[in-house]
């Protein structure tokens, strides 16, 4: 009887807290970024170090009101690096520390005050407001870094919105499930300021290793095209299917790297910042949409099933089929939240494709509780289940289906 009461589904627990957007590390909110002038004037490869050191960069200045809020910031008479570098003398050169274009659209270039053969960094006079060329490793200045604003957390490594949760080392699918649970995701890298904090991070925590990430390397010779940032290494030869930053004295920093999904490496979870998750699981009563459906009609992703129970709890004799689909190019993950069955009268059986004539994953049988998810390698997955109903004692499985970037690491590159 018991058994029948505790079949209930898990789900982590959210709760969100008033969201107002902040600065961490003694940064100043000044309009919605957080900004801060460090005294000590140093060369600007030394003030790039400072700022990378909160996962922050050089300040940016796109506009006049930028301009002023830094001036603002600063003390009368000094000279301030500012995070712009010119190759040329020729503002499409002056390119921003934040990867996001150069200063053609604006500049405090006084007339003459761009001169890259005078130095290619940049320093903005806190007097005059005008910007000019400075010798990156001549001159010591001050100094202003800029982070993006982030929400109340007290979490150890919050940064534009998120907070990064290291983890002991774990399988691909390990860490993406226990991010899961974590009300979060295996750290995705969107941009290049959030690549620079990663592998900054990574390389705190983890020197000298790999780190995966939340990107798979697409079957053969491409990455995924929902990637809106990438930073493959060029001249890295991809024979894997899941992505690492790494800080492995054969690989450069910064870049990612294929490595085997089944090897494991330490990550982190990326979860909103100022949520709560309850990190234990909350039970809660079965959500109406999952059924003890057998032989439902097709499934697309996500969706829960679970195996039929007889009155008194437990599986009845019975066979069931799963037909599961998702869109595109994904993969399925089907993790378990509860699996408890009969060592060889129950069985659970999953094909990698849409019908028992399909590569068989796994048949499995006996207790896992939730430790255990299977992958596909394409978007379809076909699982049985069969059940001799011989044992009451049994509370059977709940599965849940979503959908997730994988290749198989089978797919090597040719
Ligand atoms: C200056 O640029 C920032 C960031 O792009 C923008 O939010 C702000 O509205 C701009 N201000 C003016 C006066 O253009
Ligand atoms: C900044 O500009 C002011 C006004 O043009 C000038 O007098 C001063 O020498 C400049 N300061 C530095 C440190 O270059
Ligand atoms: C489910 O479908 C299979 C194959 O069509 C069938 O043998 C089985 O009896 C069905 N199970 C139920 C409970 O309807
Ligand atoms: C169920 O019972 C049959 C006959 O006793 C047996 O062959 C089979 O292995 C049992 N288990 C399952 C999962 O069908
Ligand atoms: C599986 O293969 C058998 C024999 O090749 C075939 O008769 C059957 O139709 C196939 N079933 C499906 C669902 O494709
Ligand atoms: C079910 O479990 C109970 C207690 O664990 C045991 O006494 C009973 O024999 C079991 N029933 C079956 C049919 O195995």
């Amino acid at each position: 009887m018991l058994q029948f009461l505790a079949f209930l589904l898990v789900f982590p627990f959210l709760a969100s807290a008033a969201k107002e957007p902040i600065c961490t590390h003694g940064f100043t909110l000044v309009k919605n970024r957080c900004l801060k002038l460090f005294h000590e004037p140093l060369s600007h490869k030394n003030a790039e170090r400072v700022c990378s050191n909160f996962g922050a960069t050089l300040v940016t200045i796109r506009n006049s009101t930028e301009n002023l809020d830094v001036i603002a910031l600063s003390n009368k008479e000094r000279n301030v690096w500012i995070g712009l570098f010119c190759l040329k003398t020729d503002l499409s050169s002056c390119l921003w520390d934040d990867s996001l274009g150069s200063a053609e659209k604006y500049s405090g270039f006084e007339s003459e005050g761009l001169n890259s053969e005078k130095g290619r960094c940049v320093t903005v006079n806190t007097t005059s407001g005008y910007w000019s060329s400075t010798h990156c490793e001549k001159k010591a200045n001050m100094f202003v870094c800029e982070l993006p604003t982030t929400f109340e957390d007290t979490c150890q490594h919050n940064y534009n919105g998120f907070c990064y949760i290291p983890h002991s080392p774990k399988s691909f699918i390990g860490a993406f499930t226990t991010c899961e649970k974590e009300c979060g995701e295996l750290a995705s890298i969107n941009s290049a300021n959030e690549n620079r904090y990663l592998n900054t991070l990574a390389s705190i925590f983890s020197p000298n290793e790999n780190v995966f990430i939340g990107a798979v390397w697409q079957s053969f010779h491409a990455p995924r095209s929902d990637w809106n940032y990438e930073k493959m290494d060029p001249l890295h030869e991809r024979v894997d299917a899941c992505v690492v930053v790494s800080g492995e004295r054969s690989k450069v920093w910064g870049y990612w790297y294929t490595a085997d999904c089944d090897s494991k490496h330490k990550f982190f979870c990326k979860r909103s910042a100022g949520l709560k998750c309850n990190g234990d699981f909350e039970t809660v009563t079965v959500a109406p949409w999952i059924s003890y459906t057998c032989n439902s009609s097709l499934i697309l992703t996500p969706a829960s099933v679970s195996s039929p129970r007889s009155q008194a709890g437990g599986t009845e004799r019975s066979y069931c089929e799963y037909q599961v689909f998702t869109t595109g190019s994904n993969s399925i993950l089907m993790t378990f939240l509860n699996f408890d069955m009969h060592p060889s009268d129950d069985e659970l059986t999953v094909y990698d494709g849409d019908s028992a004539n399909s590569s068989l994953i796994g048949t499995f049988s006996g207790k896992y509780g939730n430790g255990l998810s299977l992958a596909s390698s394409g978007n379809k997955m076909f699982v049985t289940f069969r059940s001799n109903g011989t044992n009451s004692n049994w509370s059977g499985f709940v599965a849940r289906f979503t959908e997730f970037y994988y290749a198989s690491p089978m797919n090597k590159l040719i």
